[in-house]
């Protein structure tokens, strides 16, 4: 068969496809839930994507959920911000009440809670501040009470995103003794410090105050010690890796599944849904072609899940185009 042969119709080319097409059981939809409000509130920088409240986030799960799309990840802003980030634990704090009532309305939905310190911070840093520079140990120890708090109110899978070095590790032992073993970790291994995480911070109200996160985000230069990032997070306990961002990163989603052949999901992050959306409002871009073409590239790099803002629309538009996907256990 020549080349051209294998592309002379949809048929032959669908034959012969080396990726999966994408289905909704690839997707993770991430969800900002606001202490406090009534009404949902639109994120300037991230059109179509909304700050929910507590009843609302709900009814968001229920939709998701009926899309086929197996798991969600949650984010919440507190109505209080300090130093220390004191509420992050609280056992009536938003993210916690919000799993709650999520696994009571939607009990199959798989409720990945997201575990980090920088929407509760007054400064916006991930972790506690000791001279100026954000304190590896005692940070650790927070997200270990954060993730548990987590774990308590029902979340099936903790992922921690502060880069913390051996944040896997506290957060296995203590799920561990506190009698969670079943709770699961997907870890951002490997998270570099990125200027697409812009309009994210203006969904959480997490901007940094001073400086960047470039003391513990990786340095974009560089790919082996992704590797290292990630090796390690697989012997602390981690049940999945991610790569963060995705776009641009798709070497490092290579060489970590080609590597280390460890369940994988890559974050395809605010600023690469605010770039297509963008584009796509003006007219520049098919948005729901490009969406495909960058996503099917994830799954050809080698990701086994994405996580994206655009998971509930596509999910809608795959069912819209008849590849609604049968129901399966989540892999996270
Ligand atoms: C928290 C966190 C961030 C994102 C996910 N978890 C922001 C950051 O590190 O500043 C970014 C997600 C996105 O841009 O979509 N640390």
């Amino acid at each position: 068969m020549s080349l051209r042969d294998r592309r002379k119709n949809e048929l032959t080319r669908k034959k012969l496809r080396e990726t999966q097409e994408l289905s909704a059981k690839d997707l993770i939809m991430p969800i900002f839930v606001k202490e406090g409000i009534l009404e949902k509130k639109e994120i300037k920088s991230m059109p179509g994507i909304y700050q929910f409240s507590l009843k609302q986030v709900v009814k968001q799960a229920e939709e998701i959920y009926s899309l086929g799309i197996p798991s969600i990840i949650l984010f919440g802003i507190p109505a209080h911000k300090d130093k220390i980030g004191s509420v992050a634990y609280d056992k009536k704090g938003i993210v916690q009440e919000a799993i709650g009532a999520i696994k009571t309305a939607v009990p199959r939905l798989n409720v990945i809670a997201d575990v980090c310190m920088c929407g509760y911070t007054t400064h916006g840093h991930c972790g506690i501040i000791k001279n100026s520079y954000v304190d590896n140990v005692q940070t650790v120890k927070m997200l270990s009470r954060i993730a548990l708090s987590y774990a308590c109110a029902g979340a099936d899978t903790v992922a921690p995103s502060a880069m913390m070095d051996g944040q896997v590790r506290a957060i296995k032992e203590v799920l561990i003794r506190n009698n969670y073993p079943k709770v699961r970790i997907l870890a951002y291994s490997v998270k570099y410090a990125s200027s697409f995480y812009n309009p994210f911070r203006d969904a959480v109200e997490s901007a940094p105050k001073f400086g960047d996160r470039k003391t513990y985000q990786m340095d974009y230069y560089n790919s082996d010690e992704a590797i290292l990032e990630a090796k390690l997070d697989i012997q602390e306990g981690a049940d999945m890796l991610m790569v963060k961002p995705a776009l641009g990163y798709q070497d490092i989603i290579y060489r970590i599944k080609k590597e280390l052949k460890f369940p994988l999901a890559c974050y395809s992050v605010s600023g690469e849904y605010a770039m297509i959306k963008a584009a796509s409002v003006k007219g520049y871009l098919d948005e729901k072609k490009v969406l495909l073409e960058t996503m099917t590239g994830f799954k050809r790099a080698g990701a086994d899940l994405i996580i994206s803002y655009y998971a509930q629309d596509l999910a809608r538009w795959l069912k819209q185009w008849g590849r609604f996907s049968k129901r399966t256990v989540p892999m996270i």
